[in-house]
């Protein structure tokens, strides 16, 4: 059964021995589930958003539970490029399953910087640009609203590596599809849809947003219906791979994005519940092929697309 997928073509070619991803923010730098499971079996890593400098993140209270889902405003804590670069790249080097860096940057310029210093580092497999992140104070969701600013944060880290760059979109706007259709024009190898939704939550008690930055991300099943049709929408409008993300927890819903158009899918908040999720999503997506006597991913990948 052949599971593997490319989830970048054309001059940055990205492929993966299956298309179960973890996402961003989710798994941290994968070193503490290196402990709990075979991470070496997953599709690829996504790293936690690093900045061109360390952040400390948003003040607590941070994460809040919703019947289906969480609302998080982590504010993108993470160890900046130069720690990433010297203690997280050679780790990553010696692993099976490839790493890619999700980057911020508070200005379009930081973004390209931050893509310059991650180009030919040995263990980088590729980028990820959060255009998408509510919770970030410059950067994040801000840029990726605007189809103009996303196009240019694009085109500026293209230029500044040969590594395959996906551009994360966020489901805060209006139409996704025109910002598809925008970064991809300025390069963009691939695309993941979709961040959280922005969302919040209030203390009744003591009368007050119990987020201490107010707005959160909302992410968890939840999510899914949303996410699905979005990435419906944004296979529609582009050629490049899309990558589906939102509320994934089991492989049927791995299986609905992939049937969407999703060439890959990654895991994000069921891991909190169960950090064997993307294994058992990856197992199942197996199963379900042994079932219906199919041997490659390509006769899933838009099967409820084809007339
Ligand atoms: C606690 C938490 C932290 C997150 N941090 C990031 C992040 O640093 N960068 C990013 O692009 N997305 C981040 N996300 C968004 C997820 O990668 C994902 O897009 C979103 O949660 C939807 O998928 P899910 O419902 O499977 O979690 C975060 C989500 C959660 C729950």
């Amino acid at each position: 059964m052949n599971l593997s997928v490319d989830i970048a073509a054309g001059k940055r070619p990205l492929t993966l021995a299956n298309p179960v991803m973890v996402a961003s923010g989710t798994f941290s730098y994968g070193l503490d589930y290196a402990k709990v499971f075979d991470i070496q079996r997953l599709g690829a890593i996504v790293s936690k958003t690093t900045t061109l400098l360390p952040r400390a993140g948003s003040p607590v209270q941070r994460i809040d539970e919703t019947p289906a889902g969480m609302l998080n405003s982590i504010g993108l804590q993470n160890v900046g490029v130069a720690v990433l670069k010297r203690d997280l790249a050679p780790v990553w080097a010696r692993w099976k399953v490839p790493v890619i860096v999700s980057i911020l940057g508070s200005a379009v310029e930081e973004y390209g910087e931050c893509a310059a210093a991650l180009d030919s580092v040995e263990g980088v497999a590729g980028l990820e640009l959060n255009i998408s992140s509510p919770n970030a104070q410059k950067g994040g969701m801000e840029f990726g609203q605007d189809p103009e600013v996303a196009a240019a944060v694009t085109a500026a880290c293209v230029r500044a590596t040969q590594l395959p760059v996906i551009v994360k979109l966020t489901p805060n706007v209006t139409s996704i599809a025109e910002v598809a259709r925008r970064v991809v024009d300025a390069g963009a190898s691939a695309l993941c849809c979709i961040n959280t939704l922005q969302a919040m939550s209030i203390d009744v008690r003591g009368k007050k947003p119990r987020i201490a930055r107010t707005f959160a991300g909302l992410s968890g099943p939840a999510i899914k219906p949303v996410a699905l049709r979005m990435v419906w929408q944004v296979c529609s409008a582009v050629d490049v791979p899309v990558i589906g993300c939102g509320g994934i927890t089991t492989a049927t819903d791995a299986l609905e994005f992939l049937m969407a158009g999703a060439t890959a899918v990654q895991v994000g908040t069921a891991t909190f519940r169960d950090p064997l999720t993307p294994l058992r999503v990856l197992d199942g997506i197996e199963r379900y092929m042994r079932d219906e006597g199919i041997s490659g991913l390509r006769e899933i990948i838009g099967a409820a697309r084809r007339e």
